[in-house]
């Protein structure tokens, strides 16, 4: 199959037009937002659906993110009570995604997974807002990688995993936010974050009065623990290369990770330590890259990081590790995950 990539700075109206025809007639379009890209089809349409748990190799009991591009839109498709009626409120649109119960009729079960419940979001990205309301479809996007690899924060990411396999990518430049979406079960009467993301506990607490996290956000779920969020489970932002947080005593930390990859893959293996602005002075004669100085900065270049490392053929990867509070909840969640949970810690 032929890839058609329109850029949308300068095929604006063309790449529109193609790319919503092509979700009404069924087909994938790669979408940038302003998280990551999605892969994009007819939320109603069942057909089109399971192609994208076939392009992307997707475990079939993880369900998508239906995407739409009013508020208005949301009560049609769920039962939102009156906290989901305020979050949405507050942060659409944005990268906060509600998961609310399901309206029978409306989305099919291919996209739930037959869950009772729907997760349902309203993007700020103006480009996924053109498209949703230019087919007049919801859609539903998972992220644009194959399962398990990084997502894609640039077009030249999708191409990575979709080239030849689906026919149209939108290429919108980077992604502002460079994670995925905060999730948020909104059913009960107090939210659970599910998965955290740029709308973060204290922006939700301030809205809601009360917010809990749930505990497979930092740690993973014991053998039959039951998911709140399927996606949850499974191995997740995966390069090739070998992914080690350091943690505690940064210098600590980072020379024992060191020694122990240099162990595993000899003294001439190739690691890559992504820290802090603050921390570079300490990595001289490491091989070493800034990421900036604060979590969001971290969050913005992490998948980008990470596929650039095996571009460049990295053994392994060391990320310092960020306070877990703000954005950087988002940022260890992530980074926990890609590293298999595996943490070398610095002593004081
Ligand atoms: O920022 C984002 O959310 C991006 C862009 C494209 O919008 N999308 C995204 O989709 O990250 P995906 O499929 O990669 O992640 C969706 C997450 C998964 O962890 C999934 O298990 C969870 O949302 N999810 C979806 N429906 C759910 C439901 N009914 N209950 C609980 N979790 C749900
Ligand atoms: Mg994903």
């Amino acid at each position: 199959m032929q890839t058609c990539i329109y850029d949308l700075k300068t095929q604006y109206e063309k790449g529109m037009d193609e790319a919503a025809r092509a979700i009404q007639e069924g087909e994938l379009v790669a979408m940038p937002t302003e998280t990551v890209y999605g892969l994009a089809a007819d939320a109603q349409n069942a057909c089109a659906v399971e192609q994208i748990f076939l392009a992307k190799g997707r475990p079939q009991d993880n369900p998508l993110i239906v995407h739409i591009d009013r508020i208005e839109e949301l009560d049609k498709i769920a039962f939102a009570n009156k906290l989901a009626e305020k979050l949405a409120k507050a942060f659409w649109p944005g990268p906060l995604t509600l998961v609310v119960k399901k309206r029978p009729g409306m989305i099919p079960d291919v996209v739930t997974c037959g869950m009772d419940t729907v997760a349902v979001r309203l993007p700020k990205s103006a480009y996924a807002r053109e498209l949703i309301a230019r087919s007049g479809r919801y859609i539903a996007a998972p992220s644009a990688n194959i399962s398990g690899r990084p997502s894609p924060t640039r077009a030249s990411h999708v191409m990575e995993d979709f080239l030849g396999k689906i026919p149209i990518i939108l290429d919108g430049g980077e992604c502002e936010v460079g994670l995925e979406s905060t999730v948020v079960a909104v059913y009960g009467d107090k939210p659970v974050i599910l998965r955290p993301g740029g709308i973060t506990e204290d922006m939700i607490k301030e809205v809601a009065g009360e917010v809990e996290i749930s505990p497979a956000v930092l740690g993973g779920l014991k053998e039959g623990q039951r998911a709140a969020s399927p996606g949850m489970k499974y191995k997740h932002y995966s390069p090739k290369a070998e992914i080690v947080i350091a943690d505690g005593s940064t210098r600590r930390a980072i020379a024992n990770a060191t020694g122990i990859l240099y162990d595993k893959y000899s003294k001439n293996s190739k690691v890559l330590i992504l820290c802090s602005a603050d921390m570079a002075e300490f990595y001289d004669s490491m091989n070493y890259k800034v990421v900036g100085k604060t979590p969001e900065d971290f969050a913005h270049v992490l998948f980008d990081e990470l596929r650039r490392a095996d571009e460049e053929k990295y053994d392994a990867v060391i990320l310092e590790a960020v306070k877990p509070v703000g954005m950087g909840l988002a940022v260890m969640n992530r980074a926990l995950r890609s590293a298999g949970f595996k943490v070398v810690k610095g002593d004081e």
